[in-house]
């Protein structure tokens, strides 16, 4: 559903119809054919009751290799059986005992007569006792009970869909009649019985199509409202009071496109292809990374960037919850917000960052904001009052001007999109906020801005820091600490040794990637584990002036931050040295993307290290 064109609904490029228009008449034969079904008519084995226009059967069926069989309706003209909907789909008629037809009560009842008259399936609707019923098939394929008397539709197949939608069919709720229409799979090619895949809409929040596995959600369809109309095959998106649903409508003739769940999971628009005389897959998904719901996790965003590419990345604010897996490319952790910053999103100062061009997270917990007097400002503002709200945007309600939708829990599943896009705008502190207002202006330095910007709580506090050290070392010493002050000669690392302890720096060794270049794991002669961050030249760039706080740094023994052993400078290569620990609180410090101007800022000072 990435490419959020009326995934749903059914949709074709214009061109592609003209393919549908002449299809091969296949010479039809059959035992009794008809139009409709009178009551105590009846369908058996081998009769079927054919549309109007010739498009459609009905009749008795086997699927695939299995013997059972399922009345259902196929397509009439098309050499490969290709069944769009099954009455008795988990209750299979075993030989050819089968028999539909209307009773006195105006009901289609299945029946399979063995040794004794046996009910398969029936519709349930009830009708004057002197009014009777009639069945008709359309060249829609839609099986539709009609009242004689009233010509009124009393039921009809495309209310109870099976796993494939047909142009015309609704999808979706309809809260007066209480039903709620959906696709199921089948259970394999041979069993038409439900199986585990469905595509049902979630009413909740902004309504939203999901591909379910059972209950878990698969792939998700941008929320309403969409705003794509495909030029001749007009999908629509209703959400009002009485019914949510989506429905494609096509020209007439246009009837050999359809949308189904397989039986593999995967939700796929076919188009009928008389030059092969097969099916062609014209669109499925899920078929991208980004389009597996959740893919990276919460408070995300996804991206397809080249095949090769780690396509997730945290939201402006947020840092990777569990920075080795997110380095190994396994999104799914998701991310949390820093948690260097010192100011929580919900002091004064706070704002929003906007993120643009996104399919927007899942609205089912989101909340909509009285949309009579929504203007962008108050979408901000009453996203703000709220200490629970994480995010909101404004959206244009067809018809009624501008809506705001509110989030009020994790933020999941948002990817960029072109078509079905809208602006996010995410809750981040003061400090984000400056970051990421001066990352607006900024073209080349603003990346260093952004990474600037969570730091600066921390930059504080060294500062301070600092000079209570100055302070304390000149009282002791006299002595103030000097940028190049002697450092011992044990912490300066051999490129040699490096070379040796990370197998020269193989990809095997590789603990993962950031902006600032990679990190290794090494083995040191000696046994000890260390984690080797190999800077890239670009991490090294205009930082003179930081160099006390940096001493400082290395000082510092903040229970969160990794001890650094030394450096290695030599050959052009510039690597820092850590103590190597397997689990978080070395991911933390060295992946994060926050951090990296105070790693530049250490290797600056590698010759001055402290002892
Ligand atoms: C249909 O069959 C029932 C039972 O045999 C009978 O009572 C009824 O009159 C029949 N209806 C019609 C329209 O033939
Ligand atoms: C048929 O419909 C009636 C009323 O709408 C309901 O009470 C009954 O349970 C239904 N029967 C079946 C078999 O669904
Ligand atoms: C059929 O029955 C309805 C009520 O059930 C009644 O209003 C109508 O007049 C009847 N029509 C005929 C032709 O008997
Ligand atoms: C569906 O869910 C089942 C059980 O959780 C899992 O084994 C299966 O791989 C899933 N299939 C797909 C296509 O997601
Ligand atoms: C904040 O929003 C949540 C979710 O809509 C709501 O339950 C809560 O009452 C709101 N709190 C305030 C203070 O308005």
């Amino acid at each position: 559903m990435s490419k959020s064109q009326g995934p749903v609904c059914l949709i074709m490029e214009a061109e592609k119809l003209f393919l549908l228009f002449s299809l091969i008449m296949l010479q039809f034969l059959s035992c009794t054919s008809q139009e409709s079904l009178k009551t105590n008519q009846t369908i058996k084995e081998g009769d079927l009751l054919i549309s109007k226009g010739n498009i459609f059967a009905l009749g008795f069926f086997s699927p695939g290799s299995s013997t059972n069989r399922y009345l259902g309706i196929w397509y009439h003209k098309i050499p490969e059986q290709t069944v769009v909907w099954v009455a008795n789909r988990n209750d299979p008629i075993i030989g050819s005992s089968g028999f539909l037809f209307i009773n006195q009560f105006g009901n289609l009842v299945l029946y399979r007569k063995d040794d004794q008259k046996l009910l398969v399936w029936s519709t349930n609707v009830s009708v004057e006792e002197n009014d009777t019923c009639e069945a008709q098939l359309l060249d829609s394929g839609n099986l539709i009970l009609v009242r004689k008397r009233s010509r009124k539709i009393v039921w009809q197949s495309f209310d109870y869909p099976t796993n494939i939608q047909l142009p015309g069919m609704k999808l979706g709720l309809d809260r007066k009649l209480g039903t709620d229409r959906f696709l199921t799979s089948w259970r394999s090619a041979d069993d038409p019985g439900i199986g585990d895949f469905s595509i049902r809409i979630n009413p909740n929040g902004s309504p939203q199509f999901f591909l379910y596995n059972g209950t878990k959600p698969i792939t998700r369809a941008p929320p309403w409202p969409w705003r794509s109309q495909m030029g001749t095959f007009k999908s629509v998106f209703v959400n009002d009071p009485d019914e949510i649903y989506c429905q494609s409508t096509v020209p007439d003739g246009y009837y050999l496109v359809r949308l189904i769940v397989d039986h593999s999971g995967l939700l796929k628009m076919l188009t009928w292809r008389e030059s092969d005389g097969r099916w062609k897959e014209y669109w499925k998904s899920p078929q991208l990374q980004c389009d597996y719901y959740g893919y990276c996790g919460a408070y995300s965003t996804c991206e397809l960037a080249n095949y090769n590419a780690f396509g997730c990345a945290c939201l402006p604010g947020f840092e990777p919850k569990n920075p080795m897996e997110w380095s190994l490319r396994d999104g799914s952790g998701g991310c949390v917000r820093k948690r260097l910053q010192t100011s929580s999103v919900c002091d004064h100062g706070e704002g929003f960052v906007k993120v643009e061009n996104v399919i927007l997270p899942d609205t089912s917990a989101a909340a909509w904001v009285d949309m009579s007097k929504s203007r962008a400002e108050y979408c901000e503002l009453e996203c703000k009052r709220n200490c629970s709200c994480s995010a909101y945007a404004v959206i244009v309600i067809p018809g009624k001007g501008d809506g705001c939708l509110n989030w009020h829990k994790e933020l999941v599943d948002i990817k960029y999109d072109r078509i079905e896009s809208h602006d996010l705008y995410v809750r981040v502190d003061a400090y984000e906020l400056a970051g990421n207002t001066r990352k607006l202006n900024g073209s080349r330095e603003k990346t260093m801005q952004a990474i600037l910007a969570p730091s600066i709580a921390l930059l504080l506090f060294l500062i301070s820091l600092t000079a209570y050290l100055r302070l304390k070392k000149g009282a002791k010493k006299g002595t103030e600490l000097q940028i190049n002050s002697n450092s011992t000669e044990s912490e300066c690392f051999k490129l040699s040794t490096i070379m040796a302890a990370t197998n020269n720096f193989s990809p095997a060794n590789e603990l993962g990637q950031g902006g600032f270049g990679s990190v290794y794991k090494g083995l040191l002669a000696n046994g000890l584990e260390v984690a080797i961050k190999r800077l890239s030249r670009s991490s090294r760039q205009g930082i003179e002036e930081f160099k006390n706080e940096v001493m400082v740094i290395a000082k510092l023994q903040h229970r969160n931050l990794v001890k650094l052993l030394g450096y290695c400078n030599q050959d052009g290569e510039q690597m820092l040295i850590y103590e190597y620990l397997p689990n978080k609180s070395l991911d933390s410090f060295l992946f994060r993307k926050s951090l990296q101007v105070f790693i530049a800022l250490i290797y600056s000072s590698c010759q001055i290290l402290p002892v």
